[in-house]
């Protein structure tokens, strides 16, 4: 067989491997085990890329990948990096991990733009003909979405550190508008214009590129950040794709539209999720992050609960809705959560979770938290068939959640949330809210529910709180 042959026959397994790898990703029982066989169709093509691609050389020779030093010193580096980080993040910490390594992929997807567009301003200077190809085309878009996701990326993990705030000045969406138009306008004339001014115009679009990334990321707020970086990841896929195109490259063509379809998909189901339009986001235009003081109702005071009459409520109700937040996380409290849960059964008592689309730090993050304490699946409540079962709930259970239960999202229209649909908790007979103070949660403002008349407030940590409880329980 051909290598050729034989490198076609990996670009498949590749494929395939990011096709069933996916699928796979899709159940918490599957989900590891999918990653790796993504991993492992990566690693045959990438092997199988650097071992039996053949090309033919200016010599006219058929040629191999020969700058291996380069290519496994990278690797070797890359591979050390990657693990390291991902080994040491804590799970509160993923989606900055995620915006960085998206933003690799970008800036990949971009450089690869500007060595090819030098190689066709080259090939153009010795054949006489005109830039405005489809080869060209493919090339610049590459770049400039590969820079645009790269510096949005950057700047997503500098706010989800906390190394930078919300910026936004007066006409910034018209001006990330005309900007966009600006970036197509420079590509158009640089593809039409003079072979001498080509170099320098494709850094000025690189340039401009990244700052419109800048731009656009920059004014988003807190609570609306999950869904940029879901739409920066599928602009990453999307680069990757034109590379794809461009190499004539299967493997590459396939993982950039998987990552760029999924990514859109999952930008489109989370702007449902929070009401929010596309095009704002785009065009980053929503969600500010300036705090809007609600004053509570009953004059702001708040009404606390002991962990004893908290447990005595729970184990003589029918049902109890658990809603898990960040807070469960940073407490990793996953482990006696379910302990509650198995204990208020032995009771009778019937014990369901409510899981808002953005609770936590990054997509399906409850989930993934209560698929490791062995939740099951099917106690889970995706927020619409929660939302209709409140009303029939004798006490929810809030453990560490805070905007995704904030009625200021319905009924303030100044808030940053509004709009944005939450677990209508207040809607059960009582509401248990435990956090370990009154500070604001990820959006920044103050939250109603926690000053309402069915509310009591269980202070301090998730996890110790939660322990008490399941004593408590026990002994009733
Ligand atoms: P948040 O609104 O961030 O509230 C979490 C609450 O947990 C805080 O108010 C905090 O109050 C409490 N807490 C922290 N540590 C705790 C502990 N050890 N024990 C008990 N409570 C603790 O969380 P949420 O309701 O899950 O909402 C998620 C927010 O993050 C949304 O605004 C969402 O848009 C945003 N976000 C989501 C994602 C994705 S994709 N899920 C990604 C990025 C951002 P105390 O400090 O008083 O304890």
């Amino acid at each position: 067989m051909s290598n050729s042959a034989l490198l076609n026959i990996c670009y498949l397994i590749g494929s395939l491997g990011f096709i069933i790898g996916l699928k796979m990703l899709s159940k918490p029982e599957t989900a590891r085990k999918g990653n790796w066989v993504a991993a492992v169709g990566m690693a045959i093509a990438i092997f199988g890329t650097i071992f039996l691609y053949e090309f033919t050389n200016d010599a006219g020779e058929v040629s191999h990948v020969s700058n291996l030093m380069w290519i496994f010193g990278g690797m070797v580096i890359g591979t050390i990096l990657g693990t390291v980080s991902a080994k040491k993040v804590q799970m509160t910490a993923m989606p900055q991990m995620v915006s960085i390594f998206n933003g690799m992929g970008g800036i990949c997807a971009g450089l690869i733009g500007i060595i090819e567009f030098r190689h066709l301003i080259h090939a153009t200077e010795i054949s006489g003909g005109s830039l405005m190809t489809g080869h060209a085309i493919t090339i610049l878009l590459g770049l400039i979405i590969g820079s645009v996701s790269f510096a949005g990326s950057v700047i997503a993990f500098l706010k989800l550190n906390g190394n930078l705030g919300d910026y936004s000045f007066k006409g910034q969406t018209y001006f990330n508008l005309l900007f966009l138009v600006a970036v197509f306008g420079v590509a158009f004339f640089m593809l039409n214009g003079d072979l001498a001014n080509a170099h320098m115009m494709m850094y000025a679009l690189f340039g401009m590129a990244c700052i419109y990334g800048i731009s656009f990321v920059m004014p988003i707020g807190g609570a609306d950040m999950p869904v940029v970086i879901s739409l920066l990841n599928s602009f990453t896929g999307v680069a990757a794709a034109f590379g794809g195109f461009l190499y004539n490259n299967q493997v590459m063509l396939t993982g950039g539209i998987l990552v760029g379809a999924a990514g859109t998909l999952l930008t489109v189901l989370m702007c449902k999720a929070m009401n929010r339009s596309l095009m704002n986001v785009i065009i980053g235009s929503f969600g500010g992050g300036s705090a809007t003081a609600i004053t509570g109702e009953g004059g702001g005071t708040i009404k606390e609960i002991s962990v004893g009459d908290a447990a005595i409520n729970m184990s003589y109700s029918k049902k109890v809705i658990i809603v898990p937040g960040y807070g469960l996380a940073v407490a990793q409290a996953q482990h006696i959560c379910h302990e509650l849960e198995k204990q208020l059964e032995e009771k009778g008592v019937e014990v369901k979770y409510a899981i808002h689309p953005v609770a936590g730090r990054m997509p399906g993050h409850m989930n993934v938290l209560l698929a490791e304490a062995d939740v099951s699946y099917d106690k889970l409540l995706e927020m619409d068939f929660a939302n209709d079962e409140f009303a029939t709930t004798d006490v929810v259970l809030i453990l560490g959640a805070n905007d995704v239960v904030n009625p200021a999202a319905k009924t303030n229209p100044a808030s940053p949330i509004y709009g944005m649909p939450i677990l209508e908790v207040e809607k059960a007979k009582t509401v248990i809210v435990n956090k370990r103070s009154m500070n604001k949660g990820y959006a920044g403002i103050d939250n109603e529910l926690f000053y309402g008349n069915k509310t009591r407030m269980l202070f301090g940590d998730a996890k110790k709180i939660l322990a008490e409880l399941v004593n408590e329980v026990k002994a009733n």
